[in-house]
């Protein structure tokens, strides 16, 4: 049973859409071990609740000082015991010591098809905002592994969206998570869960 963290920062949709593929069982072999957050707000935190997952906050507010605050989100994803750290809207840079102790071991759900409107600065609505600005005609969804760069790790899956006239970026947000999303994190994890998709181990 492959045992996972997941790492959140707002809403907590793509987490949803992993606690709802296990519960239906198109992600086998796997269970959500803990949910960590950086925002003690975080709706996702409730999302984990309800599902009677444990859920914790490690938040600069508390720990004011950067390596104080890596070391106890270090500590927190230690003390899971996790295989596989899943990044599901994280807005937190990791720093390089979780990426070597987990490395091959994290992945993150990026909104567009890497290396598209991706890199430092580029989470959320911006990436949006972005693609509806240089006027691409298809954007989407991108799982990668984590490594030491933003947005640089090997690719494991992608879906492409179409972009429409009409589109705001909340109203693409919506779209890209609904059609490539909450489909391919879930597929990547089952895949993970069932040897399809191999996992290295970090140091
Ligand atoms: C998602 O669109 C995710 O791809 C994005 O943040 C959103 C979180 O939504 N992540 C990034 O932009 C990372 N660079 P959620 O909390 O509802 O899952």
């Amino acid at each position: 049973m492959l045992r996972i963290a997941v790492c959140v920062s707002g809403g907590g949709t793509n987490l949803q859409a992993i606690i709802d593929a296990i519960a239906e069982g198109s992600i086998s072999n796997a269970q959500i071990v803990k949910v960590i957050s950086n925002k003690a707000g975080a709706y996702a935190l409730e999302r984990a609740k309800a599902a009677g997952i444990e859920a914790e906050a490690v938040t600069r507010a508390d720990h004011p000082d950067k390596a104080d605050f890596n070391a106890a989100l270090l500590k927190a994803v230690d003390l899971a015991e996790a295989d596989l750290v899943v990044l599901a809207g994280f807005l937190v840079v990791l720093d390089k010591a979780m990426i070597r102790k987990y490395s091959g071991r994290i992945i993150n759900i990026h909104p567009s098809l890497i290396p598209s409107f991706c890199g430092a600065g580029m989470y959320g609505l911006k990436v949006h905002e972005a693609a509806l600005a240089r006027g691409v005609k298809v954007t989407g969804a991108t799982v990668h592994f984590v490594d030491e760069g933003t947005d640089t790790g090997p690719i494991i899956m992608q879906k492409a969206v179409y972009v429409e006239e009409s589109d705001t970026p909340e109203v693409l947000q919506k779209r890209v998570m609904e059609q490539a999303e909450w489909k391919i994190l879930p597929a990547v994890i089952d895949g993970i869960a069932n040897g399809r998709i191999p996992l290295q181990r970090g140091e």
